[in-house]
């Protein structure tokens, strides 16, 4: 049976990424009125990710015999001051969101609690992934300023991410 410590923890975690994939919706819909279509694409399909992570801790804590507790998902923002504001904020939360993974981790630690360990690997990894990307989206936002023709074409290649449901059974 798993650990209320951990039970606890692993709600508060479906809580954030129903909530991160709920910021990240808002923020496609703000790329979309913007006329930033390939970016709205961009942060629609961060959204869906979200949903998985989501759908995976849901899923793990029923596994375990654990109790669900769906939380009030709190309000996200829906303005920005424009498209490097947009992707400073998504750094920021996907800092605090790798903040309490590593905190979900030491808990497991603490209870020896070693599936939820290994179980919790796959997002310590993530994390310095989703990380990465959103930095180098901001170096390039940095190079081409924020406008202009570079923006245009970074906008196209934003078109072009698709989803790809990372727990899918492979074929
Ligand atoms: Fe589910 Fe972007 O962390």
């Amino acid at each position: 049976m798993i650990k209320k410590a951990v039970e606890v923890a692993l709600n508060e975690q479906i809580n954030a990424e129903f909530k991160s994939a709920y910021l990240y919706l808002s923020m496609s819909a703000y790329f979309q009125a913007t006329g930033l279509s390939g970016c709205a694409n961009w942060m629609r399909v961060q959204y869906q990710e979200e949903l998985a992570h989501a759908t995976r801790f849901f899923d793990y804590l029923n596994e375990r015999g654990g109790k669900v507790k769906l939380s009030p998902i709190t309000e996200v923002q829906v303005d920005f001051s424009g498209i490097v504001d947009v992707f400073e904020k998504t750094l920021e939360h996907e800092q605090v969101v790798t903040a309490m993974i590593d905190h979900l981790m030491d808990i497991s630690i603490q209870e020896s609690d070693h599936a939820t360990k290994s179980f919790l690997q796959w997002f310590v990894d993530e994390q310095v992934e989703e990380e990465a990307n959103v930095g180098q989206i901001l170096n390039n936002l940095t190079l081409i300023k924020g406008e202009g023709q570079g923006l245009l074409m970074m906008d196209r290649e934003m078109q072009n991410r698709v989803f790809v449901n990372p727990f899918a059974p492979k074929a």
